[in-house]
Parts: C-alpha cells; sequence; structure tokens
C-alpha cells in the first residue's frame, strides 16, 4: 500500500527524498495524461473541504481542478466565510469536516493552526500555504526544473531576497532533500532560521549538496542554472515593512544585470503572484509610493525567454492532483 495513503501532507520535513521524488514522478505521470486526454477518476466520489483564511488564485484553482479531475467534489470556505478560529476552534473545525469530507485543504497564518487542524482531523490535511511553508508550491517547482533540466541532482539553486518566509524556508527544504545547491542571496538578516538551516545542513550532506547563504550578487550567482524570487511583503505583513524591504532588498531585485551573471540556460523563477509591472492595485500603490516602476523582478526579466513562471503555475495543478491521488486513492498508484 502507498505510504501516502492517509497521510497529512503539511511540510517537506516529514518527508523522504524518495517520497518527494515519487510524487513528482506521479505528478509528470497525471500531467501526461491529462495532456494526452486520458481521463481517470482516482478518487471518485471523494470530497474536500478547500479553506482559506488567505486570498489564493493558483492554489484553489489547482485544487478545484485537480479534484474535478480525479473524481471529487469541493466545497470552497472563503476567509469570510469559515468560522474558523473565530466563532469555531481549530480542533472542532477539524472534527466537523473530518465527518463529510475525504481531505482538508488549508491556507493560514501560522504553521501551528495546519499542524493542529491535521491532529485533530481523521483524514488528510494538505497545507495550501502557511506563514513558514508552502510544500505544494515546491512540489511544482521541483517539477518544472526537473522538466527544464531533466534530473534535479546537483543543479545550482539562488533564492534573492526575504528567504526567512514561507518560500525561502520551503525552497530550502525541497532542495536540501533532492541535492539541489542552494543559495540564499541576501543582506544577512533575510537569512532563514538558524534551526531549519541547520535540520536543512543535515539532508544536503546526506545528498550531498551545498546550502550558502551570502550578501553578495556575484558569487551567489556563478554558476546558477535557476534564479527564484518572491514578493518582499507576504500575506499578512504590514503594510509599514514596504520601506524597510525597498531599502535592504532593491540591490537583490532580480534583472537582467543579474540573469547576465548566472549560467546561459539559467531559468527565472516566481511563485507568484509577482510585482513586474504596474498593473497590480498593490504593486502600482508601492511603485508610486517610492519612485519605482518594478519591485521583486524586473519586467524584462519576467518575459524573457528565461522566465518559466508560467509553467510553474500550470505544474501547481499536476503535482496537487498528485499529492491527493496519493493521499485519498483506493488504487495502489505511488
Ligand atoms: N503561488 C501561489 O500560491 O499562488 P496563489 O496565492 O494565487 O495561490
Ligand atoms: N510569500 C508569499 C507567497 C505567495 C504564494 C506570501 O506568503 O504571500
Amino acid at each position: 500500500m502507498s505510504t501516502f495513503k492517509g497521510k497529512d501532507f503539511l511540510k517537506l520535513l516529514d518527508f523522504s527524498t524518495d517520497e518527494i521524488l515519487s510524487l513528482i514522478l506521479l505528478a509528470e505521470k497525471l500531467k501526461a495524461m491529462k495532456k494526452n486526454g486520458i481521463t481517470h477518476k482516482l478518487c471518485e466520489g471523494k470530497n474536500a473541504a478547500l479553506i482559506f483564511e488567505k486570498t489564493s488564485t493558483r492554489t484553489r484553482c489547482s485544487f478545484e481542478v485537480a479534484a474535478r479531475d480525479l473524481g471529487m467534489g469541493t466545497t470552497y470556505l472563503s476567509p469570510e466565510a469559515s468560522q474558523i478560529g473565530k466563532k469555531e476552534s481549530i480542533a472542532d473545525t477539524a472534527r466537523v469536516l473530518s465527518g463529510m469530507f475525504d481531505g482538508i485543504e488549508y491556507r493560514g497564518f501560522g504553521q501551528a493552526r495546519a499542524e493542529e487542524l491535521a491532529k485533530y482531523a481523521w483524514v488528510p490535511v494538505w497545507n495550501g500555504l502557511t506563514n513558514e511553508f508552502h510544500p505544494t508550491q515546491i512540489l511544482a517547482d521541483l517539477l518544472t526544473l526537473k522538466e527544464q533540466f531533466g534530473s534535479l541532482n546537483g543543479l545550482n539553486f539562488v533564492y534573492m531576497g526575504d528567504a526567512r518566509f514561507n518560500m525561502g524556508n520551503s525552497l530550502m527544504v525541497g532542495c536540501a532533500k533532492t541535492g539541489i545547491n542552494f543559495t540564499v542571496c541576501a543582506p544577512e538578516k533575510y537569512f532563514p532560521d538558524k534551526k531549519l538551516i541547520d535540520t536543512c545542513r543535515e539532508f544536503a550532506s546526506v545528498n550531498n549538496s551545498a546550502l550558502t547563504f551570502t550578501p553578495s550578487v556575484d558569487a551567489a550567482l556563478k554558476g546558477a542554472n535557476a534564479v527564484y524570487t518572491d514578493i518582499w511583503v507576504s500575506m499578512g505583513e504590514p503594510t509599514e515593512v514596504w520601506s524597510e524591504r525597498l531599502n535592504d532588498l532593491s540591490p537583490y531585485q532580480v534583472n537582467a544585470d543579474v540573469m547576465a551573471k548566472a549560467e546561459k540556460d539559467a531559468v527565472f523563477m516566481h511563485c507568484l503572484p509577482s510585482y513586474h509591472d504596474l498593473n497590480t492595485e498593490v504593486g502600482k500603490a508601492v511603485c508610486e509610493k517610492f519612485g519605482r516602476t518594478e519591485l521583486e523582478v524586473t519586467d524584462e526579466v519576467f518575459e524573457s525567454g528565461a522566465s518559466v513562471v508560467f509553467r510553474e503555475a500550470e505544474n501547481r495543478m499536476h503535482t496537487i492532483k498528485a499529492v491527493m491521488a496519493a493521499t485519498l486513492s483506493e488504487d495502489d498508484i505511488i
């Protein structure tokens, strides 16, 4: 029987290298089936609750489309509509939803809330983003890298910007677990938590990969196969931090000069959404206030041939489908 059956998917730290690679393999198979018009209902008749305490485009759509392809139904609980934590405890919500659904997706604030939901639920809980981790995004990123370069082991991956939040943390875990050399390029105060770094160093040493933390753009980009960034102020953070982030992180904007320091065939990656132009309310307001036209990445790089951001976005759906199928399917598919 699959080692995933009935399990939660809360963070990549909970899974072995083989398990992570097997999920990516399953996602590749499911993607190929979808592209070839081969339908299946691997989770026919099952239902998932989708709790979103923060907004979403990709993650919500991925869960809904993937569930439909798997033969499942979904119920969306919006940031406003859910009682969770406000009028009903997480523990009670977990037990109510477990009686009606076969799996629960949770996007919210602290990781502890996702872990608590999972503790009380008797159906799998899937993390759709917390402040600390975004594991389904990392599966999509790893699948994208594998498609691009053929394999993961030995690739040089550079994360530019604030690496203390969900994306920096989870990418570090994902890279260390799959033998990718992972570099954070940022001022020291934006490096991930030391305890998490120490844990990841253990995985990296088993997989013969290196973890590097440097404020030097030149040093970080040497030999880079992939350059990744995220927005400088995440959901749930106060808008007052924009000024400090712009000050600290502007030298780490991914622009053409930065990409020119990487390998010739290097890719640009971003979890999205991104502030690469003035076509968003928030991006425009911040740019107007601080006299900028683009933030964490220039429009030139975002729209360049090196950018694989929309493939990453598509791969969210295939990898989330793999997570739901692996944890719910009655068949031995993994
Ligand atoms: N990358 C990502 O999680 O996007 P959404 O916030 O739109 O779900
Ligand atoms: N760090 C971002 C990621 C969005 C997918 C946030 O939490 O808002």
